[in-house]
């Protein structure tokens, strides 16, 4: 069921649950993260630094002393570290209720991740296609456990071309890249939907994006400016992630998004992603380009 004001307060205890959030030294993720500890669950910072990994931890125990949260190294842009943290994460826990899958960069200069991939299909979505993978065993043994894929409004600029992933053939625009790697998040999440479908999984996995909320996500001093004039606060744009984390109504495949005037600002509800993000056969495509890619096979 959704709700148009969806709060924090719906968000039950959470003791005894182990939740690992990607790229929460910051942002929507830093938010989610705080708030999930303050409600007693074991929360893993999965950052690339060490040290705003630390620094994140402080700034949640200083409000919340009894917080349990733990940093571990993870950069998204590098296949080898993300095997490294599953080995490390697989090695010191049993379970894994909540993998969310929120970091992200946005329209960078045209750059490539260690193993060559554009760098923002290859963080955005590579990254956490085989951090899913290799968490996937331990998500099948923890009963009722959940994936939260963060994708964004911009999925409508998305279309990816086959023929280039990597942006090697045309000229580089970033920000159609950035729709590429936040429609293939989408792609990600309905394709997993049908697979733990298929295989009678007990998996749940959703969706979410925070409209429009003031991150370090945005660079540029223009960006900068319209988000004081325009965006919502990242503990406005944490809601969807929290909810699509934790509502006991979700359904796999459900997507979750602000309220307000074109989904940009509000309290979180179920909505919908364009058309085009549910075509079947580019999702199966691209799953399969992203297995070929990363060299890692999901085992349902
Ligand atoms: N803010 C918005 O309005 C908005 C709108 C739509 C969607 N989103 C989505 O929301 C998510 C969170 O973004 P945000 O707005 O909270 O931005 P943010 O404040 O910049 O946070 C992004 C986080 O991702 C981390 N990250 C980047 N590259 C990484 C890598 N290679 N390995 C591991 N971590 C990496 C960053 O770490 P560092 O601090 O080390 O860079 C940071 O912790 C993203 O997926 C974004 O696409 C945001």
């Amino acid at each position: 069921m959704t709700s148009s004001n969806w709060t924090i307060d719906n968000i039950p205890d959470q003791s005894g649950r182990i939740i690992i959030i990607t790229g929460a030294n910051s942002g929507i993720g830093f938010e989610a993260a705080k708030v999930l500890a303050a409600k007693s669950a074991e929360v893993i910072l999965a950052v690339r630094n060490q040290e705003k990994g630390d620094l994140a931890k402080t700034r949640i125990i200083k409000n919340y002393p009894e917080a349990k949260v733990q940093v571990m190294l993870l950069d998204l842009a590098d296949l080898k570290s993300v095997q490294a943290f599953c080995t490390a994460f697989v090695t010191k826990y049993k379970k894994l209720d909540i993998l969310i899958n929120n970091a992200g960069i946005m329209i960078p200069p045209y750059g490539k991740t260690v193993d060559g991939f554009e760098s923002q299909f290859g963080t955005n979505h590579l990254g956490h296609f085989a951090l899913t993978a290799q968490l996937f065993d331990l998500l099948k043994d923890t009963s009722d456990s959940r994936i939260v894929n963060l994708s964004s409004t911009a999925h409508k600029m998305g279309n990816p071309n086959f023929e280039d992933l990597n942006w090697e053939k045309r000229k580089y625009v970033a920000w159609k890249a950035y729709g590429d790697s936040k429609i293939a998040n989408l792609y990600f999440t309905y394709a997993l939907t049908e697979i733990i479908k298929n295989a009678d999984l007990e998996i749940t996995v959703t969706a979410a994006h925070p409209g429009y909320a003031a991150t370090e996500l945005q660079k540029s001093l223009w960006l900068k400016i319209l988000n004081v004039l325009m965006a919502q606060s990242g503990s406005m744009g944490a809601l969807p992630t929290l909810m699509a984390a934790i509502d006991p109504d979700a359904k796999s495949g459900n997507f979750y998004g602000p309220s307000g005037f074109a989904q940009q600002r509000g309290y979180p509800k179920e909505v919908l992603s364009n058309k085009l993000s549910y075509d079947a056969e580019i999702a199966s495509r691209l799953w399969a380009v992203s297995e070929e890619m990363t060299g890692v096979k999901f085992q349902p």
